[in-house]
């Protein structure tokens, strides 16, 4: 028989190296290798395992015997797209996520920090579910008491929810067989393990295996799989990054220290848009949908404060209005520090750096801190304009008009470069009682909008001209 051959796995990236180093050469990172032995012989034993199993799972398999590769080929147009409706979650922030529902046979992971509210989104959706396409949700962390207690406490309907406590994948798979569910939430990935993997459970090649083992079974059994994982603030411990690959759909539920609302995102999904964004907001019966974010991310006051700028976001299908906020102050000792919550710290470097360059104005002597209310994490280049602005605002205290809205991506050469969407932008802020803009040049609405004054600039320069009104 042939040797089994160790390889090591990157616990962040999950990049597979034939040598222990200590710098994980596709990602950069220090010290995430561990070794990883194949169980048999095989980099996915998991998978194999599944395969065995899945011949009962599945009766419908060929009847062809071993006469070379049993592996069909077809051209493209020849596959059968099964009309699979899409099973709907009952929260239509989560649909939107998950690009209109769960594909039957995918396998979704759902990331977020322990107490995000995983456990209870997944609760509120499977109880409602489970009289409709038959539910079993594996909890290895909670107990059934516990899991029922919150049901009840949530005034969720159980009599459809089928529950078990089990952390063991070969037992999970054996209830499958039995149950046919055709929803399975796994709460967490990061408990479940399965025997032939000699590892602790939650170790690289532990979460590895379970979970390629249960998308193999999603596949087969045309089951959706609802992994939970469980990410740190540093990033992850064995968890999402390193399951990406074999998952259809990644969606993170952002918990912003302090508040209550909660934002679920779509970062990799092979059924729909990525970068769609959920709100929730956390309430004593559960999770409640925000089916307006704007509102709730735009609590300005009519009588804004200079530091305060708000600008439209492009999350995935929609526009989503926001607040930044901006503190200059003089240098408190020696370094001028750049702080940015919410926004990247770097690029706000980088944008001071154009500000002193283009428009002469330096901020060396200064301190800067830059906040997105509300806890969004805002990605988008489309914020710059805004952000420079909201710096610029409260270095000279001077107050942005509260019915303006800012939004523009800015170059290095301090050009003003258009968004995609603007129009839709600029509709969402009219609809919100916003009556003027300035936005980048290329993004000047035709026809003009009626009852709104924009102001476009083409350069960082041009829109400083809003300081010297008022
Ligand atoms: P939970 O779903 O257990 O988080 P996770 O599974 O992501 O670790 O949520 C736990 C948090 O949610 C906890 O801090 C209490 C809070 N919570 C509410 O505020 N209201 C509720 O109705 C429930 C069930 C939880
Ligand atoms: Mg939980």
């Amino acid at each position: 028989m042939a040797k089994t051959k160790s390889v090591y796995v990157c616990g962040d990236c999950g990049s597979e190296h034939p040598q222990w180093q200590g710098q994980c050469a596709s990602c950069s990172e220090w010290n995430t290798l561990t070794r990883f032995t194949p169980a048999a012989g095989n980099t996915s034993s998991g998978a194999n395992q599944a395969r065995s199993i899945s011949v009962s799972l599945n009766t419908a398999t060929r009847n062809g015997g071993y006469a070379g590769s049993d592996t069909e080929v077809k051209h493209l147009s020849e596959v059968e797209i099964a009309s699979n409706p899409r099973i709907s979650s009952g929260f239509e922030e989560f649909d939107r996520v998950l690009g209109g529902g769960f594909v039957p046979g995918s396998v979704v992971l759902m990331g977020g920090e322990p107490g995000a509210g995983k456990s209870t989104l997944l609760l509120q959706v499977t109880a409602r579910l489970a009289s409709q396409v038959g539910v079993l949700y594996v909890s290895g962390e909670e107990s059934l008491q516990q899991l029922a207690m919150r049901a009840t406490r949530l005034k969720l309907p159980t009599d459809s929810l089928r529950v078990a406590a089990e952390t063991r994948a070969e037992e999970i798979a054996a209830l499958m067989l039995e149950h046919k569910p055709g929803v399975l939430v796994l709460d967490s990935i990061q408990v479940m393990q399965l025997d032939s993997v000699e590892s602790v459970p939650g170790s690289v090649s532990q979460v590895r295996e379970t979970a390629a083992f249960f998308t193999r079974l999603a596949k087969q059994s045309n089951t959706v799989v609802i992994l939970v994982g469980h990410v740190t603030k540093e990033g992850s411990l064995a968890g999402p990054k390193v399951l990406e690959h074999m998952i259809d759909c990644f969606v993170m539920l952002d918990s912003p220290v302090g508040s209550r609302y909660r934002t679920l995102r779509g970062l990799k999904n092979r059924f729909g848009a990525v970068n769609e964004l959920g709100v929730f907001a956390m309430t004593d019966l559960g999770m409640r949908e925000v089916s307006n974010p704007s509102a709730i991310f735009l609590q300005r006051s009519d009588k804004p404060a200079a530091g305060s700028v708000t600008t439209v976001l492009w999350e995935g299908t929609r526009p989503l209005l926001i607040e930044l906020q901006a503190l200059v102050d003089d240098v408190q000792g020696g370094y001028p520090k750049r702080l940015a919550i919410g926004l990247d710290a770097q690029r706000l470097g980088m944008h001071l750096a154009v500000l002193h360059r283009h428009c002469g104005v330096s901020l060396n002597d200064q301190d800067v801190f830059a906040n997105v209310v509300g806890g969004v994490r805002v990605g988008e280049p489309g914020v710059d304009l805004a952000l420079l602005l909201a710096v610029l605002s409260s270095y000279k205290n001077r107050v942005i008009p509260a019915d303006m809205v800012v939004f523009g991506e800015l170059g290095l050469t301090g050009e003003v470069r258009p968004v995609a969407n603007g129009q839709e932008r600029l509709r969402e802020a009219y609809k919100h009682g916003f009556r003027r803009a300035i936005i980048p040049e290329g993004n000047k609405p035709r026809p003009p909008i009626e009852g709104m004054e924009i102001v476009t600039v083409s350069a960082l320069s041009k829109a400083l001209a809003v300081f010297d009104e008022a």
